[in-house]
């Protein structure tokens, strides 16, 4: 049987039904995570939540249980599922609320979580993906790692429409992040990737990566850069939770190149593999 997590209980997944008034339905508001498990262990655990936390403080909710309580939860609802390579996603609602922009701050959040047994995609990491890259349009706070995933998602579409498997985002000229991935260019052996600012979501896949490269002694910049500079860049990856670390071949779109996966790519790849096995 399958559990989730909703509101202060595990049920079992038929049993559990949101609310018709939940903000989370009308307005897309709240918040989420995606932990990666391996082996039974969840990664970065404690760092998704601390993520967590700070997305919640920056939409002004507060949490129903303590983060160490919500935190317990998670493993709990893991262990009963019985995962071992999966993931477990957690949301959080600000609450049930007969609609009204103005949110109350008396309402309780409503928490929900599942988990899934699911392997990471050997075949992406190997051979690489193509990227459409569109104008993101998004809205200007895309620190916080919201539900509200519009732009999101129309990218991901646009890019699938375009037999591409991820998005590349550009406000201008500036290569922001993917639908639902942080980019990384190599160029003459340093890596770029955009600043952890409100245009982008900072990875916790992202932070591991810099401070992977750092240790393999490669230079980091943690520095934006523009579609000509992409143009010319020795390799491109993309990196999340779900997907780790994986090789852009193509891009398409508003620019069009092709690449091969190269030894910077592989020796990051390699290096996550050691952590993750470990
Ligand atoms: N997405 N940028 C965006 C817009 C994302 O949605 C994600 C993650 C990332 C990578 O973040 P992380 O390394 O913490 O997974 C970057 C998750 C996996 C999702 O929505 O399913």
């Amino acid at each position: 049987m399958e559990y989730v997590w909703l509101k202060d209980k595990i049920v079992p997944r038929q049993e559990a039904f949101i609310h018709f008034d939940d903000r989370g339905y009308y307005f897309g508001d709240g918040i989420y995570e995606v932990i990666q498990v391996y082996n039974g262990q969840p990664f970065l655990f404690h760092e998704h939540f601390e993520r967590f936390l700070r997305s919640a403080q920056e939409l002004d909710m507060s949490l129903p249980f303590s983060i160490n309580e919500i935190k317990e939860n998670t493993r709990l609802l893991l262990q009963k599922n019985e995962i071992n390579n999966g993931y477990a996603y957690i949301q959080m609602t600000r609450g049930e609320q007969v609609r009204d922009h103005l949110y109350s701050r008396d309402i309780c959040p409503v928490i929900t979580a599942f988990t899934k047994e699911a392997e990471v995609p050997a075949d992406k990491q190997k051979s690489g993906i193509s990227l459409w890259a569109a104008e993101d349009i998004r809205w200007l706070r895309c620190d916080i790692k919201t539900i509200n995933l519009l732009g999101n998602v129309l990218a991901k579409r646009k890019a699938e429409d375009n037999h591409c498997e991820e998005a590349l985002q550009h406000r201008g000229h500036t290569v922001t992040e993917g639908s639902s991935t942080n980019i990384f260019m190599v160029k003459k052996g340093v890596i770029y990737t955009h600043p952890a600012n409100h245009l982008i979501l900072n990875g916790i896949t992202r932070q591991n990566v810099v401070n992977l490269a750092k240790n393999e002694r490669f230079p980091v910049y943690e520095e934006a850069f523009s579609l000509e500079e992409i143009m010319d860049a020795d390799e491109i990856f993309v990196t999340s939770t779900t997907l780790e670390i994986v090789p852009v071949v193509n891009i398409k779109g508003s620019i069009e190149i092709s690449l091969q996966p190269g030894t910077v790519t592989r020796k990051l790849q390699q290096a996550f593999k050691e952590q993750t096995s470990a």
